[in-house]
């Protein structure tokens, strides 16, 4: 056979294998095409390939989020921000338009002062097949109905949706495309260990630990000598608190994350199947978070005293949470300094899951429950495991 048949069988057979493959650039590329056609039909290959992002939230996680984005080589493009006031859209959006939108928020500007500010309801016109949505923000009023639908993806690092009444939040469960391991234990795999135990038919029989890198920094700082007042106040400052700290302190935060572990591990508590000690008094409640600041001096001695009673007898204070399949229980306990809890540090979290498989000695794990970064990390992570 002459020469250059063979060559064409060879190449022939080769493209074949390579669209099968979906290889189309290799495929393309075997043809010999320029230098300056390959680049373009390479550039629009990887285009099409590449998954779409939405982020809702431009706070410190969502900002993290697009920053950790940056600086890995995914297969993904950002189409659209929002704040609570606007969004910025693109198919891609344009990367100068993304650090327009960055920096605005980090000078704590609104989208809405952007020339190119686009209301919040056109991001549904960006909702198709396979795009992910990642929520970092704090709304509590957001529909997944119609994302759904159209076959989007969904990352949560916000808690509300899946710790709403569970007749609302059933439905944000048990889907393979909807993941939200950033909202218990920041970037720590407790959703995914709680997953892997039940798809493997191990039983889940009770959650406990600390689930608050708030306020388990908070207790480090009493026990380090810190007044309550200055403790809280520095929690927020490191980036460890909710917007409104009070959701911390009120245990109400730890109170969505008991939910979430709970309906993860096959058990649709309510709000109600648990009692809750918050860490803060009635009179603090309803005033902006400035005021809030300013008046928390008079819980100083009163947390002082608890702390130096824990102390006489070897323990230290932790804000602890309980759960059962029939409820829980979240409040403050004087535990061993010697114990495994006694001995966690700072924002550092502590899950003990025991089951049928993890009896007597729990499943744990333990590291930075809290922080920008873990968090956003968590939330990458999510994305990668829907990029596959
Ligand atoms: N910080 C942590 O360590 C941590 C850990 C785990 C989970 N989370 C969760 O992650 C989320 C973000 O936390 P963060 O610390 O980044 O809070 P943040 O700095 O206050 O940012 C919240 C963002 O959400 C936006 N937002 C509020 N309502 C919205 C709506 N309806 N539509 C679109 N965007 C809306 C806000 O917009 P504006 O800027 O216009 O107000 C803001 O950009 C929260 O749900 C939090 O509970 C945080």
């Amino acid at each position: 056979m002459p020469v250059f048949n063979l060559w064409l069988i060879f190449s022939l057979s080769f493209i074949v294998t390579a669209i099968k493959e979906r290889n189309l650039y290799a495929a393309l590329a075997s043809l010999h095409f320029s230098d300056r056609i390959d680049t373009i039909l390479y550039t629009e290959i990887v285009m099409q390939e590449k998954q779409k992002i939405i982020l809702l939230g431009l706070g410190k996680v969502g900002r993290e989020v697009i920053r950790q984005l940056n600086s890995c080589a995914l297969p993904l493009e950002v189409c659209a921000l929002a704040d609570s006031t606007a969004s910025v859209v693109g198919d891609p959006l344009d990367i100068q338009l993304i650090k327009t939108s960055i920096h605005a928020k980090s000078q704590g500007d609104s989208l809405a002062t952007l020339t190119d500010a686009q209301p919040l309801q056109i991001l549904s016109n960006y909702f198709r097949n396979g795009t992910i949505i990642v929520d970092t923000s704090a709304a509590h009023d957001l529909d997944w109905d119609l994302a759904l639908q159209k076959g989007c993806k969904l990352v949560f690092a916000n808690k509300n949706a899946h710790a709403a009444a569970w007749e609302q939040a059933a439905y944000l469960y048990n889907q393979p495309g909807i993941r939200y391991e950033s909202t218990v234990g920041a970037g720590l795999p407790v959703i995914a260990s709680l997953r892997s135990q039940l798809a493997s038919a191990d039983k889940i029989t009770r959650i406990e630990g600390v689930m608050s890198g708030t306020l388990g920094y908070l207790c480090s700082q009493l026990e380090a000598g810190v007044s309550y007042s200055q403790a809280v106040k520095k929690a927020y400052e490191a980036g460890y608190t909710e917007p409104d700290p009070r959701d911390d302190l009120s245990g109400f935060d730890v109170l969505r994350k008991a939910l979430i572990l709970a309906r993860t591990a096959g058990w649709p508590l309510e709000e109600r199947d648990f009692t809750v000690e918050p860490l803060y008094d009635n009179r603090l409640v309803g005033m902006p978070v400035s005021e809030f600041f300013s008046l928390t001096t008079f819980l100083d001695e009163i947390y002082a005293q608890q702390v130096e009673a824990a102390a006489k007898e070897g323990r230290v204070l932790r804000y602890l949470a309980g759960i059962t399949p029939q409820g829980g229980r979240i409040d403050l306990q004087a535990v061993k300094r010697s114990s495994q809890l006694g001995a966690l540090q700072g924002p550092g979290n502590y899950f003990a899951i025991h089951s049928q498989c993890y009896s007597p000695i729990p499943l744990v794990i333990a590291g930075p429950g809290a922080g920008i970064e873990v968090t956003a990390n968590g939330v990458l992570n999510d994305i990668i495991a829907l990029l596959s």
